[in-house]
This record gives structure tokens, C-alpha cells and sequence, in this order.
């Protein structure tokens, strides 16, 4: 059997089929906002390519976008950040693959801090390795990190541990005193953290989540692989543009990789993002503020609810709802599309700790979101 055949299929892949099959369904399982590209990001794509920017790259990007990325993460992070220190990927899901790939082999495992997007339990499947999700512990409606768990998980062949903040599906953001038990821990048994930081400014309470950059500072950059994307802060899903930040080495390893797998993002697209990075900042407020209103939407009916505990949504575009006594969701989450015309993504979707729970993207228009919320009350009531 090859490692693709151990790869599974979501069950969120489900919910989405039967909803595609029932015109009227509002689909809130999916992970992207609903509002378009800004047009000054698109403009901006549209006269790079009538500037010629129409041909390959260096496999990492234009040395001018990562020259950009660089400077951004500097202005957000106070960190020093080289252009030689950043890949730029076909969306952060490919520089997740490259760094799972660099670093997990045959045999090793990674420990995902869960629950969590599928994506990195099937790329350690897919480098031959083992996933194993170690959970967020509860402290009331809040996850924190379980430190104690994280080190019974380890053992001679842990390479990786995969922390994503702010979380999809959970909404959790780490604190600084959360990230600085990781690296010690990573530290002491030498193991690499990839720290998935996508949601990174769409956060509520604060500005801009804590990044794993300021523990990275040259030197112990070997360690911490850091990925980010224009996915989510410009909803520019659609165009594949991402990054990874890691020492030099650990990016030549990466691109040397990704020469045969993609080779470099396409070209317009980069132009487009340095773009996005010099002029998005007004864009990236209007968003956090939309998305915060959102919040608020969906805390007033979904964090009152009898018998359901709503996670505090701290970042991401996430309502995490754990139901009581409930061991389907994947049950769930199909009637709700046929009874109530609504798609939410099942908990089961995130690895083991998601049962019994269902994800919500709020990332929709208030009158979108209005509805949805009205449509399900009734089937969510104990
Ligand atoms: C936590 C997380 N990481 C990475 C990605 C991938 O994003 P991209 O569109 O940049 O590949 C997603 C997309 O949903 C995500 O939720």
C-alpha cells in the first residue's frame, strides 16, 4: 500500500456533497470568507501580468516578495527577517506539506496539537510517518495548552510538533507564556515546531496573535518553521499565495522540494501580493472589524444555548460548539442539511478530540449569518 492510499477522506467532504445537492443550503463548513478580493489587490495582479510578469520565478518567489514578507514580519513582529529566510509557497498549505516532508520521515512521528485542521495529521501520513494528535485540554469555555500531555506524547522517533494559533477549528490563540513552555520543550528533545500562524491578524481582543518568530531568533531559527498565507488577511484564497520562515538551510531543503512538486507560485500573484503587504493594512482593519461583529453575532445565540458550550472564538473565523452527549457529528451535521438548510463542518473532521463538537465559520454576512443562525436554533436546542 502506498502512503497516498493511507490518506482519508474528510468527512466535511461529505456534508459538503449533500449540501451541493440541496440548492438553498447555507454553507458555513467551509474555512474562507465569503467577501471577494479586495479590487486594488486584483488591479494589481491584472497589470503584472500586462507587465510581463508571466514567466517562472525562482522557485522561493521573487526576491522582491520575500524581501516584502520580510519587512512586514519586522513592522507586525519587531523580529529580523531576511528574504533568504522565506519560501513563498502555492498557498500555506503547500509550505505545511515541505516542512512536514523536510522533517518527518519513515517510522518518525509528529504530534499535532489537536484539535486541528486535517491537513497536517495526512501530510505526516503522506511522508510515511505517524500523526499523533495530543489534545488541548478545557478550562471552562477555553483551551489551553496541555504541556504534560505534550511530553508523555514524545518518544525516539518524535521529529515535529504542529501547533496551529489562532486554531481552525477551535478559535484558541496561544499565550506568550504557552509558546515559551513549547520551545523549551522542543529544545530539550530536539525536535522541530511548525507553527501554523495563518489567522495570525484575525484576531479580536489584541491586534495581532503572539508569533512563534520573536522565540526564533537566528540561531534557534533551525527549529521553528513558521507558515502564514494571503489566504484568510486578504481573502485572497483563491490565488494560492503562502510562506514559510525558517533559517536559510531549512528553506533551501524546502525549495529544493518544492522545484519538483510545484515549482514557484505564479508569478502575477506574487506581484500581487507585494501589493497586498504594502497597501492591505486599511483592507486587513475593515476585515478584523467585520469579523469581530461577526463574533459577537454568533456569541449572542450560539453561547447561550441550553446543553451546548460554545468555545471562546479568540481568533479565525470559528464558532467551535461542543453539544452534550452528542457521538456524531458527522451524524449531526448531515440532518442539519436536510432539516434545517444549514452546513457546519463536523468536529470528528479535526482529528479524535473534535467529536461530539461542530465548527461554524462566521465568516459570512451578517444577513447571511442572521439566517443561518435562526434556521438552526431549533435543531440545536436540548
Ligand atoms: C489553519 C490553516 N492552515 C492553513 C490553511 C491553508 O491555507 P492556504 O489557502 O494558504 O493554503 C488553512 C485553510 O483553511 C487553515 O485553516
Amino acid at each position: 500500500m502506498t502512503t497516498l492510499a493511507r490518506v482519508t477522506e474528510s468527512p466535511l467532504v461529505q456534508v459538503a456533497t449533500e449540501a451541493e445537492r440541496r440548492p438553498g443550503t447555507i454553507k458555513l463548513c467551509y474555512g474562507e470568507s465569503d467577501l471577494p478580493t479586495p479590487a486594488f489587490i486584483v488591479h494589481a495582479a491584472n497589470e503584472a501580468a500586462l507587465a510581463g510578469h508571466t514567466q517562472y520565478t525562482h522557485t522561493a518567489g521573487a526576491p522582491e516578495l520575500r524581501a516584502a514578507i520580510g519587512a512586514k514580519v519586522h513592522e507586525l513582529q519587531g523580529v529580523e527577517l531576511r528574504g533568504t529566510e522565506v519560501i513563498c509557497t502555492v498557498g500555506g498549505t503547500m509550505a505545511i506539506y515541505l516542512a512536514i516532508r523536510a522533517f518527518v520521515g519513515a517510522g518518525d512521528n509528529a504530534l499535532i496539537i489537536s484539535p486541528a485542521y486535517a491537513i497536517y495529521a495526512n501530510a505526516a501520513v503522506m511522508a510515511g510517518g505517524e500523526a499523533r494528535h495530543v489534545p488541548l485540554a478545557a478550562d471552562g469555555n477555553r483551551f489551553v495548552l496541555d504541556i504534560e500531555r505534550l511530553t508523555r506524547a514524545i518518544d525516539a522517533r518524535t521529529r515535529m510538533i504542529v501547533v496551529n494559533s489562532p486554531s481552525n477549528p477551535t478559535g484558541w490563540m496561544i499565550t506568550e507564556a504557552e509558546q515559551g513552555a513549547l520551545v523549551d520543550l522542543a529544545a530539550r528533545h530536539d525536535l522541530i515546531i511548525l507553527s501554523d500562524e495563518v489567522y495570525e491578524r484575525l484576531v479580536f481582543d489584541t491586534d495581532i496573535a503572539p508569533s512563534l518568530a520573536r522565540f526564533a531568533e537566528r540561531g534557534t531559527r533551525d527549529r521553528v518553521i513558521i507558515v502564514n498565507s494571503f489566504s484568510k488577511t486578504y481573502n485572497m484564497t483563491g490565488w494560492r499565495l503562502g510562506w514559510a520562515q525558517a533559517s536559510e538551510r531549512t528553506v533551501r531543503l524546502m525549495y529544493a522540494a518544492a522545484e519538483f512538486i510545484t515549482s514557484n507560485p505564479t508569478a502575477m500573484v506574487q506581484q500581487a501580493g507585494i501589493v497586498a503587504l504594502r497597501d492591505g493594512e486599511a483592507s486587513v482593519r475593515r476585515l478584523r472589524a467585520h469579523l469581530a461583529a461577526r463574533r459577537d453575532q454568533v456569541r449572542t445565540v450560539l453561547g447561550t444555548l441550553p446543553g451546548a458550550t460554545l468555545a471562546e472564538p479568540q481568533g479565525a473565523f470559528y464558532a467551535f460548539l461542543r453539544i452534550d452527549g452528542l457521538t456524531s457529528s458527522a451524524s449531526l451535521a448531515s440532518r442539519l442539511v436536510s432539516e434545517a438548510g444549514v452546513a457546519l463542518a463536523p468536529g470528528s473532521a479535526f482529528g479524535p478530540g473534535g467529536e461530539g463538537y461542530l465548527r461554524l465559520c462566521f465568516a459570512a454576512s451578517d444577513a447571511t449569518l442572521g439566517e443561518a443562525l435562526v434556521r438552526l436554533q431549533p435543531h440545536l436546542k436540548c
